[in-house]
């Protein structure tokens, strides 16, 4: 509800988020509390142990729980808002809570099982997001060969490459059964998202053909990768509680360049950030040699730097980044100047997305999605 300290690896984002409305945040905050709870039963359907306990290994550690957030969010702006709604599960009741109130309207109220179906059908919205952006950690940490993840070891460090796909082809399958539950339109959304994430990872893998610009290239890759689903989620919360078509088509549109943003400041994390704080192995990015958007930029025209940073970008890159390769190449992105171009690039897609937010009504939600904005700016270092 404030603004604090980077928690990332234990706090979610709502926590951080400074916004005037403590109602919509303990709503918020409700709302997270029960897709977690979700996410967990939804693990433990597996069965069987194993893949319950290597399918829930990420559930209940913290991270920043963006999506589930977005979901939840993007809920606010339909006529069957959740704030009327009566629990559905008693344990979870709070009688001081806000919206309590309903519980006794839900006897009497005509609309009541309609507004429960809505509530239960945006937690489900929210845990479908973070659904799907685990199983994308589960195969990312193939890809990139992380270990670390949310503070603990990655699913491929702790069982290795096969688990870690099989576990995240797992979770996908378990998207896909709860977007058949939800409906047509949520299965739409599902796999469309699932079909550009996997493309834009593809893409990466594959990286620019020789007619391809590399920074066009990168924002392909973006989009598909980590926008996709930011914009979907906001999607699926509004769809489940029935906002306008142009609504939904308005965060949509934010949340393509809010993804962008927020994958650029990831990428400058990498660069910037220490393990303690981002619950990440720093530098991973340039270890691996994936064309982070700083080093786009400092490899994109004849600086000086350039050179330097290709060959310790190139000759052997695992290595020359290890021990004093990686400070080396920190350095060189401060010096040449393309840290501070990605910033700038980062903040022009935030003032994209603030525009989109035109097109939405004025209120507390909306001002969640400029805090969000807030947010991603101050990630920048
Ligand atoms: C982020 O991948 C997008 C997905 C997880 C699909 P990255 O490789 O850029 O992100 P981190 O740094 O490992 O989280
Ligand atoms: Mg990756
Ligand atoms: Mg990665």
């Amino acid at each position: 509800m404030v603004a604090s300290a980077r928690t990332e690896p234990r706090g979610s984002m709502a926590m951080e988020l400074t916004i005037g409305d403590p109602t919509l945040m303990a709503r918020l905050e409700r709302g997270m509390d029960a897709s977690e709870e979700r996410l967990r039963a939804l693990a433990a359907e597996a069965r069987d142990p194993y893949v319950a306990e290597v399918a829930g290994h990420l559930f209940g550690r913290g991270g920043k729980r963006l999506r589930p957030l977005l979901a939840l969010v993007g809920a606010e702006f339909g006529e069957r808002r959740p704030e009327r709604r009566p629990e559905r599960r008693p344990a979870a009741a709070d009688p001081s809570a806000a919206g309590a109130s309903a519980t006794g309207t839900a006897a009497t109220d005509p609309s009541a099982s309609d507004l429960s179906a809505a509530v239960d059908a945006t937690v489900d919205a929210a845990a479908l997001a973070e659904l799907v952006h685990v199983a994308s950690l589960f195969h990312d940490d193939v890809m990139d060969q992380g270990l670390t993840r949310r503070g603990v070891p990655s699913v491929n460090a702790r069982w290795g490459n096969t688990t870690a796909v099989l576990a995240g082809n797992w979770l996908l399958s378990k998207a896909a059964q709860l977007a058949a539950e939800l409906g047509p339109e949520t299965i739409r959304l599902q796999s469309k998202v699932t079909n550009r994430l996997i493309m834009g990872q593809i893409r990466e893998l594959v990286g620019p053909s020789d007619d391809d610009d590399p920074l066009s290239h990168y924002f392909t890759v973006v989009a598909g990768k980590t926008a996709a689903l930011i914009a979907m989620a906001l999607q699926l919360g509004a769809v489940r509680t029935g906002a306008p078509d142009r609504v939904v088509q308005a965060l949509a549109e934010y949340g393509e360049h809010l993804g962008i943003a927020f994958q650029i400041s990831d990428d400058i994390l990498d660069v910037t950030s220490t393990s303690e704080v981002s619950g990440k192995e720093q530098g991973k990015d340039l270890a691996i040699g994936v064309a982070s958007l700083p080093v786009l930029l400092a490899l994109a025209d004849e600086r000086p730097e350039a050179g330097e940073l290709r060959a310790l970008l190139t000759a052997a890159t695992a290595a020359a980044t290890e021990g004093t390769g990686l400070p080396k190449a920190v350095a060189l992105l401060h010096r040449c100047g393309a840290l501070a171009e990605a910033r700038t690039v980062l903040h022009a897609r935030l003032l994209r997305a603030r525009t989109a937010l035109n097109g939405l009504p004025d209120g507390p939600a909306t001002q969640v999605l400029h805090a969000l904005c807030d947010f991603v700016a101050r990630r920048d270092h």
